[in-house]
């Protein structure tokens, strides 16, 4: 693992855009995996901004979303495909149908579930997944107890997850009790995996996920196990971790040939 702590969440969100944009750089046809979320908006707006002042061209682009509420219209204001078209979609030249987002809709959630996994195989696996973790240790929907082998497939969300999200949705008895996710299995399969969390609220879940055991009470904690996934944190997101030191140490000596 990787770990970059930044002094704020601003410059950290300016770190993480600038990990995908090189990679849509090096790779036109890169294939993303997004997140929503209160997390990546920053780095959403980064990459809005580089699409509009330096030309990061998103034309060939595909995307796939980790996951979305059982039961919403796709209009719904709650809905990721209704956030992800508000915070990043509309702003930049991604094509319509090169984007990806669970069918929360579905009269049949097994087989979306199977097709979502198909599609994400037949555009040849993502590139870069973009990742938040649940004050619970969650990723993606992944709740505690999740396999740490799963796939995409249904999922119920904690209570501390649904009082987390209510915002959006206007109360915590509004906010769906079950969600289509990518599964642990799906997002270990992913190329890159790029964690994003700020604010003190993370802390606890950040150094479980990090320095704990590995363990599906912490799901987020898998990623010990990836080859190449990528922590970005703010300070107060890194608080509770031991080694926070040597992390700096290692980030500001990285050799040239390391740097993404
Ligand atoms: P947040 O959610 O970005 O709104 O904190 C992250 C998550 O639940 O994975």
């Amino acid at each position: 693992m990787e770990i970059i702590i930044q002094p704020d969440s601003r410059t950290a969100s300016a770190v993480a855009a600038r990990i995908v944009a090189a990679r849509v750089r090096e790779k036109p046809h890169a294939v993303l995996g997004f997140a929503t979320g209160a997390t990546p908006l920053e780095m959403y707006r980064a990459l809005v901004d580089m699409h509009k002042t330096e030309g990061l061209d998103f034309g060939l682009v595909t995307a796939f979303n980790l996951d979305e509420y059982v039961g919403l219209p796709a209009n719904h204001p709650g809905s990721y495909r209704t956030y992800m078209r508000e915070h990043l979609f509309r702003h930049i030249n991604i094509a319509p149908d090169r984007i990806n987002i669970p069918d929360g809709a579905t009269p049949d959630i097994p087989t979306c579930c199977r097709g979502y996994e198909e599609r994400i195989h037949a555009a040849g696996g993502i590139d870069i997944q973009i990742l938040g973790i649940g004050t619970d240790g969650h990723l993606g929907f992944n709740e505690p107890t999740s396999s740490l082998a799963s796939r995409t497939r249904i999922k119920t969300l904690t209570a501390q997850t649904r009082r987390d999200n209510a915002a959006i949705f206007g109360g915590e008895r509004k906010v769906p009790h079950h969600v289509i996710t990518m599964g642990l299995g799906t997002i270990m399969a992913c190329r890159t995996c790029l964690l994003l969390a700020f604010g003190e609220k993370k802390a606890r879940a950040v150094a479980a996920a990090v320095e704990g055991p590995l363990t599906a009470m912490v799901p987020a904690s898998v990623l010990q196990m990836h080859p190449q996934a990528v922590f970005v944190l703010d300070e107060e997101a890194a608080s509770l971790l031991t080694r926070t030191d040597y992390y700096k140490w290692v980030y500001a000596n990285k050799p040239d040939w390391q740097k993404s």
